[in-house]
């Protein structure tokens, strides 16, 4: 179990959670908000739809450890927002519901639509919208509704309080400096064999532009002092480009031939944010060498969602294949080639259709 210290609606929120645990259920479970309504539970159907960090996002994909210290805010927390109220009328007028199953997640996202594209037209209100599905159908009434409220001004209220989560939960985190890593924060193992010598393979590790270069995505921006690395991670999955700027730490054991690389940054274009520390060990393996990975990491924003394990270890194992293919390139004199994450999974085609539909990129 891990403890995680969340913002739930304006309420500082604690609890402890399994690693599996998603924010959804979390939500639904822990705290009783039940307004985020679970459908397929893969990321398809946005009936869990909830604000992360000021941004829509699936909570039965998110996992609650990869929310800690993060900003929550469900349908509840919507009760006295004017823009919302309007929403409400909108969608009562319009008849843009029926069993009412998907609304507070239509609703969530149609607040969003309705805050950030103002003059969107009919094409563009069903493509942001196109993430959430109704299974009554009834579209037509909620794009209207959509539209009707677009461009609105939102009248001015006296403000109200914020939402009480009605349940007894321990006192609120005291307000601490951002720890370098969330505790409960998920951790990935990966290992690879190069077909070299310890002491070859040692050498590459301890020089750090050596190992950016062999990193795919990987660029320095800054040439390294004292450990101290300034760069940016450039990921491209189909659709979505994601550029991580920020800084890393690195630590070296020569007698233990380890290392740690403690680092965060942040991609402007989606408001992600990701803190990692990654711990490596390179050890005899026969005639060969062994490395050995650990990845601990913590993923927020609106890409944070796409945190759960199978996701990230299909994207670890791609890395790491490719981290590992650059290395003995590098140790045998040949060009290391920059490489970018390709897309053949299956699972992956189906992600990014997801992804396409929520970032309208593509
Ligand atoms: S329950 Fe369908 S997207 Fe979360
Ligand atoms: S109103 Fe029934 S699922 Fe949308």
């Amino acid at each position: 179990m891990k403890s995680i210290a969340l913002t739930v609606n304006g309420e500082a929120v604690r609890g402890t959670v399994e690693p599996r645990t998603s924010l959804a259920d979390f939500l639904r479970e822990d705290l009783l908000l039940t307004g985020a309504h679970l459908g397929c539970e893969q990321g398809v159907c946005g009936a869990c739809t909830v604000m992360i960090d000021g941004a829509p996002a699936r909570s039965c994909i998110a996992l609650a450890v990869a929310c800690d210290g993060t900003e929550i805010r469900t349908i509840e927390g919507f009760d006295d927002d004017p823009r919302m109220a309007q929403l409400r009328a909108a969608f009562t007028k319009e008849h843009a519901l029926q069993c009412g199953y998907c609304t507070p997640g239509m609703l969530i996202s149609s607040h969003d639509i309705v805050s950030r594209l103002p003059d969107a037209d009919e094409a563009r209100v069903r493509e942001e919208l196109s993430g959430n599905l109704c299974r009554c159908t009834g579209y037509v009434g909620i794009v209207r509704a959509v539209r009707s409220c677009l461009g609105e001004t939102v009248p001015e209220v006296e403000k109200a309080p914020a939402f009480k989560v009605e349940r007894d939960m321990p006192a609120p985190a005291p307000a601490a400096p951002p720890a370098a890593m969330p505790s409960g924060a998920p951790e990935l193992l990966q290992s690879f064999t190069v077909a070299h010598r310890t002491d070859a393979v040692w050498a590459v590790f301890q020089d750090i532009e050596a190992v950016a270069t062999c990193m795919p995505g990987v660029s320095l921006t800054a040439k390294p002092t004292d450990g101290h690395v300034e760069g940016q991670v450039a990921i491209k999955l189909g659709p979505i480009a994601a550029a991580f700027a920020g800084t890393a730490q690195v630590t070296l054991d020569d007698t233990q031939r380890s290392g740690v690389i403690s680092g965060q940054g942040r991609d402007s274009g989606s408001g992600s944010s990701v803190r990692g520390e990654v711990t490596f060990t390179v050890v005899p393996f026969g005639a060969e060498t062994r490395v050995d990975v650990t990845v601990a990491y913590a993923l927020t924003g609106a890409l944070g969602q796409f945190a759960r394990g199978g996701i990230v270890n299909d994207l670890a194992s791609r890395l790491t294949a490719d981290f590992s293919a650059n290395l003995q390139a590098r140790l045998e004199g040949r060009a290391v080639e920059t490489t970018e994450i390709a897309g053949g999974s299956l699972f992956f085609n189906a992600l990014w259709s997801v992804i396409r539909r929520l970032f309208g990129r593509g």
